[in-house]
């Protein structure tokens, strides 16, 4: 169906026909505004932003450009077509018709499901909002704000869904989504890392590349969900945080490949040098990685989970492409897992796979982060230089699961406690380091200029130059 553009609330949903849904969304509305002004990116809302919107949900052509002020953006609803043949691609029902309506013993589940991936896209608008006083580049800032609209308009979607199938609870829980407070200590947002404060663009980039992609793992998962209604919101979603991390990784491209000019430059690849030169020295940026890296893992859970068990077995949330398996019930197979024994070692031991389907997920989350590093590493070694990033191993730094609190080094090998306090300086940005960070993060609001620590982009948005007028500053 096409968006609807008309309404007060734009909808391919045909929201027009439930007065009473309507209305509710329509008093949610205000609300969210509210938020938005109060909590979202501090003192922009009057600068005119070359903003995409969505025009359609097909792949091709579902964005508008055009200057926006951020409080006018169409927020609104959309969700994939829907497929009449869609079966149930996974579990003990698998075969089965999908649900356009919620079977009563899965409403908890699904609620909270829904809850926790909802509590996270405010949550980050919230963790981001005074990095556009330091962006380094109206290109960057332009970014900065099309990934928070975007994370504004997928809490839309979740609570859309919370309204129009949870009745009275939905309601109370789309309240309480503007409630919870990234970092607040009485009411914080549910998952750890969303509440990490993003103070400089590194640790935004960082946040791009890797937390939104635990995004996208979860929305995948979500996307299989036999609950058809999330799996259709689900899978548009994916493709407005595909720019999300896009942003990230060209972001942390962008710093390597001022890096490596510096050093050339300088003729030295000492860190200090570089950094006296005004850039980010590579060793920051692999301790930024680990850090974010080591958080964003936390987000898939507990390597052995049986309420990831009885998702999977009840069609809730699935694997990741799930049609890329073999086998869809997955009840006889196992999962063998690598755990400390206790004694400062490591042993094996296997678990059903259907226990293990958080640590599956994580398997493929770490895949696809590896491809951007891979790609960073190629900058470097064209660049002539020895220097590799790299992933830490899943057991570093852990905070859930087997290996949470489990001091490793960041290979993964177990390690004693004082051995791992007395290193982290050299693995964990340090307040040294972080301070060097902050003190490049002066902002660069001029049209056609970019900041000294990061190299230019290949190329503009929607096909205009670098150093467009993406942000009009009034
Ligand atoms: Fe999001
Ligand atoms: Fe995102």
């Amino acid at each position: 169906m096409a968006i609807n553009y008309q309404d007060r609330i734009p909808n391919n949903v045909d929201l027009g026909s439930n007065r009473t849904l309507q209305r509710a969304l329509e008093h949610w509305q205000p609300e969210f505004l509210n938020w938005w002004q109060e909590l979202g990116p501090r003192d922009f809302q009057v600068a005119d932003v070359y903003l995409r919107t969505a025009t359609s949900v097909d792949a091709k052509g579902w964005a508008t450009y055009g200057f926006v002020r951020m409080p006018d953006y169409r927020w609104g609803i959309f969700l994939a077509d829907r497929d009449a043949e869609r079966k149930i691609g996974f579990g003990d029902f698998y075969g089965q018709e999908v649900w356009q309506q919620i079977p009563g013993e899965y409403r908890s589940i699904l609620r909270r499901l829904i809850v926790t991936q909802g509590d996270t896209e405010p949550a980050s608008v919230e963790q981001q909002r005074m990095l556009g006083h330091t962006a380094p580049s109206l290109y960057d800032l332009r970014n900065l704000f099309q990934v928070n609209v975007e994370e504004g308009r997928h809490l839309w979607a979740m609570v859309y869904l919370l309204h129009a199938y949870f009745g009275r609870d939905g309601r109370e829980e789309a309240e309480e989504l503007l409630e919870r407070h990234s970092g607040d200590a009485n009411k914080p947002r549910i998952l750890g890392t969303f509440n990490e404060p993003i103070r400089d663009w590194l640790s935004f980039f960082m946040f791009t590349y890797f937390t939104d992609r635990d995004g996208k793992f979860q929305l995948k998962s979500l996307a299989e969900s036999s609950f058809d209604p999330l799996a259709r919101t689900c899978s548009f979603m994916l493709t407005e945080e595909a720019h999300h991390m896009f942003v990230g990784d060209t972001g942390i491209n962008r710093v390597v490949r001022r890096s490596l000019e510096v050093m050339k430059e300088l003729g030295t690849e000492d860190p200090m040098a570089v950094r006296n030169a005004g850039a980010v020295d590579l060793p920051t940026v692999q301790k930024y990685l680990n850090f974010w890296f080591s958080s964003s893992l936390d987000l898939f859970g507990s390597e052995t989970s049986s309420n990831a068990a009885s998702y999977f077995a009840n069609g809730l949330k699935g694997r990741p492409d799930e049609t890329h398996y073999e086998d869809h019930i997955a009840k006889e197979q196992s999962y063998t897992l690598e755990l400390p024994d206790g004694a400062g070692g490591v042993k094996s031991e296997a678990i059903p796979m259907r226990n293990a389907m958080n640590e599956v997920t994580r398997g493929s989350y770490v895949t696809d982060c590896d491809l951007g590093v891979k790609r960073w590493n190629r900058v470097i070694e064209k660049a002539g230089y020895s220097f590799r990033l790299s992933l830490p191993s899943t057991r570093f730094r852990r905070n859930i699961g087997i290996w949470a609190g489990v001091p490793t080094d960041p290979t993964g090998r177990p390690i004693t406690r004082e051995e791992f306090d007395a290193r982290i300086g050299d693995w964990l940005p340090s307040d040294g380091d972080r301070a060097h960070i902050m003190s490049l993060m002066q902002g660069v609001h001029e049209q056609g200029k970019m900041a000294a620590w990061i190299a230019p982009p290949d190329r503009g948005i929607n096909n205009n130059p670098v150093d467009y007028e993406y942000v009009k500053l009034h």
